[in-house]
């Protein structure tokens, strides 16, 4: 089977490997403090041993339920915000042909996103492009009470009910919350909705192996089992019986943090293919929202190369020199493009006939490495083999189980989330939302 493998060579020389290694016993203590479960954020531990433990009911609940919604609609829109949509749009974009919304031979239904931001242009748009479409909803939330989203589900339950009719509406709306409290669960009881639990101790940021993540990419047309696989497969090879040296998550873990300590204080997650556009955003909340606290941590940026190269690469070549790259590194494609030879040759490409065009993107990227490392930015690849169910889920693990240990070296707890508050809370007070009258009159005496 294909794994995914971890390269920190070329980021050695700002650090060395001794300083690296240098974090071996911390990175262990921090994976065997995960595994006790008496570190900071211990009640948010559910990911830990998520993949192993999903079951074939579960797994055969989540592809009924898919397929029913596929039998119905045309359409599905799956609704939430953060952890509760970027996971499944990073796997469903990567898998899905970038143009098959186009294709008139509709194998799978068009998902599409909502409740991810209050553009009201954005909100018009969708409603209308789904006035006569056979459209359903997932609507996902784990505390149940996100503004955003539940805006959209408000405005588009009334546009499915009107549609087809409330009873038939039901059977089209999946609510995936909280397994006891929060609006949408008791919405969801009231209404008969099928629903889907989020564990209690798995936050959204880590909860693309729940049903948060599997349902939208199931109904999307995709294989959960095999990207339950991957992750299965990547939690034994980071496990906290694994040592070290032989670890991919303790030594990205603790590559990062030297790197940190050395000043670099952002991390560009950079691609080469741009199917991985939204892994790197899911990526981003994952990272930033777990380390980003007490004034402290790496800020997680990206970039999609080539086409970035023509507008960031000027920065990163030659800017202040506090970054460094984690490449997302595609060994091999699903299609093979051929660049053809052309008589006039006035492009002057007639070298590159015959080759591939990822012939040619390999050399951009070894290019690209190679003139960055020489610049100053150390780099981290992670060799990707192909783009697949097995490959994404063994890359998602990966990410969780470093980032759980990367925020415990530095000392952070990396499962909440405080300053996400601050925002809310002025946006309610400037809405006179009832309950917050003198958070009200404080702010606007500031405006
Ligand atoms: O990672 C997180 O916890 C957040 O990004 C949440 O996923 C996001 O705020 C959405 O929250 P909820 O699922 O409760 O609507």
């Amino acid at each position: 089977m294909e794994t995914i493998k971890l390269s920190i060579d070329k980021a050695l020389g700002c650090v060395t490997r001794d300083e690296v290694y240098a974090y071996a016993a911390k990175a262990e203590e921090s994976a065997a403090l995960l595994e006790s479960g008496k570190g900071k954020g211990n009640d948010f531990l559910g990911w830990l041993h998520l993949p192993s433990s999903i079951d074939e009911t579960h797994l055969s609940d989540i592809e009924a339920t898919a397929e029913s919604l596929r039998s119905q609609c045309e359409v599905v829109v799956v609704i939430g915000i953060g952890g509760s949509y970027l996971g499944a749009k990073a796997v469903i974009d990567a898998l899905s042909n970038t143009f098959a919304w186009m294709s008139a031979d509709k194998k799978n239904p068009i998902v599409l996103y909502a409740g991810q931001n209050i553009g009201e242009d954005y909100l018009y748009e969708l409603q209308e492009i789904l006035k006569n479409k056979s459209f359903g909803i997932i609507n996902i939330s784990k505390s149940g009470t996100t503004t955003e989203p539940a805006i959209a589900f408000r405005l588009l339950k009334k546009q499915l009910e009107n549609q087809v009719g409330k009873e038939a509406a039901k059977k089209r709306i999946v609510a995936i919350t909280d397994a006891a409290k929060g609006a949408l669960r008791k919405l969801a009881t009231m209404e008969g909705y099928k629903t889907f639990v989020i564990p209690d101790n798995v936050g959204g940021r880590f909860s693309v192996l729940t049903p948060v993540g599997l349902l939208p990419i199931a109904v999307a047309g995709f294989d959960i089992r095999k990207l339950v696989a991957g992750a299965v497969e990547m939690e034994k090879l980071c496990g906290d019986n694994v040592p070290f040296a032989q670890n991919p998550a303790a030594i990205y873990a603790a590559t990062r943090n030297a790197l940190y300590k050395a000043g670099k204080k952002t991390e560009i997650l950079a691609n080469f293919n741009p199917k991985l556009h939204f892994f790197a955003e899911w990526w981003k909340q994952l990272y930033g929202e777990s380390e980003g606290k007490d004034h402290l941590g790496i800020f997680p940026a990206a970039v999609d190369f080539t086409t970035d190269l023509h507008s960031m690469g000027q920065w990163i070549q030659e800017g202040e020199r506090t970054i460094f790259e984690t490449v997302l590194s595609v060994m091999n494609m699903q299609h093979e493009v051929v660049i053809p030879s052309d008589e006039e040759n006035l492009d002057g490409l007639n070298f590159l006939a015959g080759k591939r065009v990822d012939q040619v993107n390999k050399m951009a990227e070894l290019g690209t490495q190679i003139a960055h490392v020489d610049g100053g930015v150390p780099n981290i690849k992670i060799e990707i083999p192909t783009i697949t169910e097995y490959c994404l889920g063994q890359l998602i693990y990966f990410f969780e189980k470093a980032c759980g240990i990367s925020g415990y070296l530095l000392g952070v707890n990396p499962f909440d989330q405080p300053g996400v508050e601050a925002y809310k809370k002025n946006m309610f007070a400037l809405l006179d939302k009832p309950g917050y009258e003198a958070e009200s009159k404080a702010i606007k005496a500031k405006l």
